[in-house]
């Protein structure tokens, strides 16, 4: 659906040309969710609003199924639906409901098709009980769920979300992601930006990190997760172990740190599949409470990326 290839970007800047977008490619397919991460600065929004055609990059192009849009806001917002950081197109004076049957007929529904999907939307973010209130009397939330239902009144193929649960209560960041997941199933391809790293988790089958400008990381999120969960194993024991078994233990050579009379943390070699039954073999008879491995979150895998410690591909 979405194809972003090598797309360039330079601002000036007091110091000279800083290259905000360096040769960053992405592609989103119909039904899949893409998290677009990266430190404050590292060139996300700037990417977001190349793909919706409206900054003309310096290199690159976009095409969206196919169709090339780079720097068309007009062709772009055909098929895109983009909710944006910090703009959100709305009329203060309008209410919620004119507002989606305006911006519905600006992208060519029928007044009559723009009121159905209009109610339709609100209804999903449930929002409906406010659609007869101007727009400056709803509160950020409903002001984001609303921007929410905008972007998506022509039915767009491709979902630009920036920040999409800034700042949103529980239950209306439940009720996005919610939407994002209805969404995805439906078939929309999805690019998402954030900095809540379990949300990020939650919604995307694929990641992308992004690190001034450039791309440092990207991959399926079960496959980036489980390549940096590391070998270690969490015991916890029913009843104290004996000194014999942790001597026993110790003698593996493997490293190992007891939290507790019934809590041990060892690292097993890497790719011994084997190791941890050979380990709980030592701890024979003593009942066993837990086994758990390490799984990285995202939170820990951006943390390791964008300081640079973590491997890049
Ligand atoms: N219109 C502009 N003029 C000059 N510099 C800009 C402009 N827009 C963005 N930049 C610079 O480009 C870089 C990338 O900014 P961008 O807004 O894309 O980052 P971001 O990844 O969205 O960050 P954040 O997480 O804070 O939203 C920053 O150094 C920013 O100062
Ligand atoms: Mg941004």
């Amino acid at each position: 659906m979405l194809q972003a290839e090598d797309l360039v970007k330079r601002f000036k800047s007091r110091t000279g040309l800083i290259t905000a977008v360096d040769r960053i490619s992405l592609a989103v397919e119909g039904g899949e969710v893409l998290a677009f991460l990266g430190p404050n600065g590292a060139g996300k929004t700037t990417t977001i609003k190349m793909v919706a055609g409206l900054i003309r990059p310096d290199g690159g192009r976009v095409l969206l199924d196919g169709l090339d849009v780079t720097g068309r806001p007009a062709r772009a917002a055909a098929s895109l639906g983009a909710v944006l950081e910090g703009s959100r197109n709305l009329y203060w004076r309008l209410t919620a409901l004119e507002n989606l049957i305006y911006w519905g007929t600006l992208r060519r529904l029928s007044p009559r098709q723009a009121r159905l999907r209009a109610g339709e939307l609100l209804r999903l973010v449930d929002l409906e009980d406010r659609q007869h209130n101007s727009v400056q009397t709803l509160s950020r939330g409903m002001q984001q769920k609303l921007a929410l239902c905008q972007a998506l009144m022509h039915r767009p193929r491709l979902l630009l979300l920036d920040e999409p649960t800034l700042g949103l209560d529980f239950a209306s960041a439940e009720a996005i992601k919610a939407t994002v997941r209805q969404l995805a199933r439906d078939g929309v391809a999805i690019l998402l930006t954030t900095h809540q790293m379990d949300v990020a988790q939650e919604l995307a089958d694929r990641v992308a990190i992004i690190r001034t400008g450039r791309l440092v990381l990207t991959g399926l999120t079960a496959e980036v997760l489980e390549s940096y969960s590391r070998p270690v194993w969490r015991i916890l024991t029913r009843g104290p172990l004996g000194p014999e078994q942790v001597a026993a233990v110790r003698g593996l050579g493997w490293p190992l740190e007891q939290a507790g009379p019934e809590d041990l943390l060892v690292t097993t070699p890497d790719g011994d599949a084997q190791a941890i039954y050979r380990l709980l073999e030592l701890l024979r008879p003593t009942p066993i409470r837990l086994v758990e491995r390490h799984q990285a979150d995202l939170a820990e895998v951006f943390q390791q990326v964008v300081s640079g410690t973590g491997e890049a591909s």
